[in-house]
């Protein structure tokens, strides 16, 4: 017994480890030529993320999807979570103001029909090589600073990262929010696109963040298409984090929504819009970190694996992101036009509302004072916020095709 807690302590060790030696790789350029070492390391990795499936599905979208075992999960690797009791079901589902028949009617296109895990495992999108090369990559490029500000005194490189969102200063344990889906273009493989909801809590060194959204991210997931994305992490993305389910951490309970999910169809220019709804709240009684996405509980990141993050929150935003090699043209972000071409047209994010403590049990708007726009480029990328009789909301986004100087 006490052997194999080591062993994943060992484990835990060397995934975090390896995130400092690419991080270090990818300083250099030389991420994409690997030794025979490291290559020998990433099998290894490999074999210690991908757990053995029950069952698996290969789908239209080229991914493979593995039923686990649900106590068998990768999370479970994590040192924290030795004893861990999965929390099966949220103690209470906090309400928010969603119109509940609009949102599954909504939702429907995106639950995958075709995947039925046997009953005592769960979905999970198998990581492949490029994948974890290219997670390791991009993380050091800054993903989920909700602000620019926290990632430069990490001496992170963010010369080609730029954001226009709508932030919010304040104490709080839950967010939601329902973003639009689109599919913005990216050029290349080392660029993204992401449209999320970010919560974050401490000092910039150590700052632990969720990120709940949809991303096109052609290095995650090597292809162009829109998807539920989620990154995590308990000290500013040194050695602790990660994308979905590429490290111990976030703890899958759905049978039907996974991470990494395909989001199609996507909205059109002056056509039919679709969204998903999202929400991130700390659990009544464990402090767990819970996932829901349209109203389906899809798991969690336990409480036991943040620092700051353990007991609320103080900083939320919603909108867009995109990152870039500083000597290429930015890509487009949400619908690729400007914010103020307004419904139908631009990106939205709607319904904003937070939960400002755990003693409270529902969601409500956030308080008006702590609520900034932020956008670093809006020559290029903007927000605008206004509220109608559903809550707060923005619209964001720019065609991109800007270039910078460092
Ligand atoms: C919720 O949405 C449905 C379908 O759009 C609509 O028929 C219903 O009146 C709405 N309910 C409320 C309370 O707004
Ligand atoms: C992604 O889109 C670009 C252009 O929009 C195209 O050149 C490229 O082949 C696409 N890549 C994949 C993997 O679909
Ligand atoms: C992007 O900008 C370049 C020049 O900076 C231009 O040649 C190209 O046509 C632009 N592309 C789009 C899609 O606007």
């Amino acid at each position: 017994m006490q052997a194999a807690l080591e062993f994943k302590q060992i484990i835990f060790i060397l995934l975090a480890t390896f995130c400092v030696i690419s991080l270090y790789a990818e300083q250099v350029q030389e991420w994409e030529k690997l030794s025979q070492e490291e290559e020998m390391e990433l099998d290894r990795q490999l074999k210690l993320i991908n757990k053995p499936p029950i069952k698996s599905f290969q789908t239209e979208h080229g991914d493979i999807i593995d039923c686990v075992d649900i106590y068998k999960q990768l999370a479970f690797d994590h040192p924290t979570l030795k004893n861990h009791a999965i929390q099966m079901k949220p103690t209470t589902i906090p309400k928010g103001i969603r119109n509940e028949s609009e949102t599954i009617y909504k939702s429907m296109p995106y639950i995958p029909g075709n995947i039925r895990c046997p009953r005592g495992s769960v979905p999970i999108r198998r990581t492949t090589r490029e994948d974890l090369i290219m997670a390791k990559h991009i993380k050091s490029k800054g993903f989920n600073h909700p602000r620019k500000s926290h990632a430069k005194t990490s001496g992170l490189d963010l010369a080609g990262y730029h954001s226009a969102v709508l932030e919010y200063e304040n104490r709080i344990v839950g967010g939601r929010a329902t973003i639009n889906i689109w599919n913005p273009v990216v050029n290349n493989a080392k660029q993204y696109s992401v449209s999320s909801m970010w919560i974050a809590n401490g000092d910039a060194e150590k700052m632990n963040s969720i990120s709940v959204g949809w991303a096109v991210n052609r290095a995650l997931y090597s292809d162009n298409k829109s998807r539920l994305n989620t990154y995590w992490t308990a000290d500013n993305s040194h050695s602790t984090g990660c994308f979905n389910t590429f490290c111990p951490g976030f703890v899958q309970v759905s049978s039907k929504i996974f991470l990494g999910l395909p989001l199609d169809p996507v909205s059109t220019y002056n056509g039919p819009q679709f969204d998903i709804a999202v929400s991130i709240s700390q659990d009544f009684s464990t402090g767990n970190w819970m996932l829901m996405f349209s109203d389906i509980y899809v798991g969690y990141w336990p409480k036991a694996i943040f620092t700051s993050m353990a007991e609320g929150a103080n900083f939320i935003s919603w909108g867009g992101e995109v990152y870039s090699m500083i000597s290429d043209l930015s890509p487009q972000m949400g619908s690729a036009h400007f914010p103020e071409e307004g419904y139908g047209k631009a990106a939205f994010v709607k319904q904003i509302q937070v939960i400002p403590n755990i003693d409270l049990s529902g969601y409500g708007d956030p308080d008006e004072h702590s609520l900034k726009l932020y956008r670093d480029a809006p020559h290029c990328y903007d927000v605008e916020k206004g509220v109608d009789k559903q809550g707060h909301y923005i619209f964001f986004g720019g065609p991109g095709n800007c270039t910078f100087q460092v």
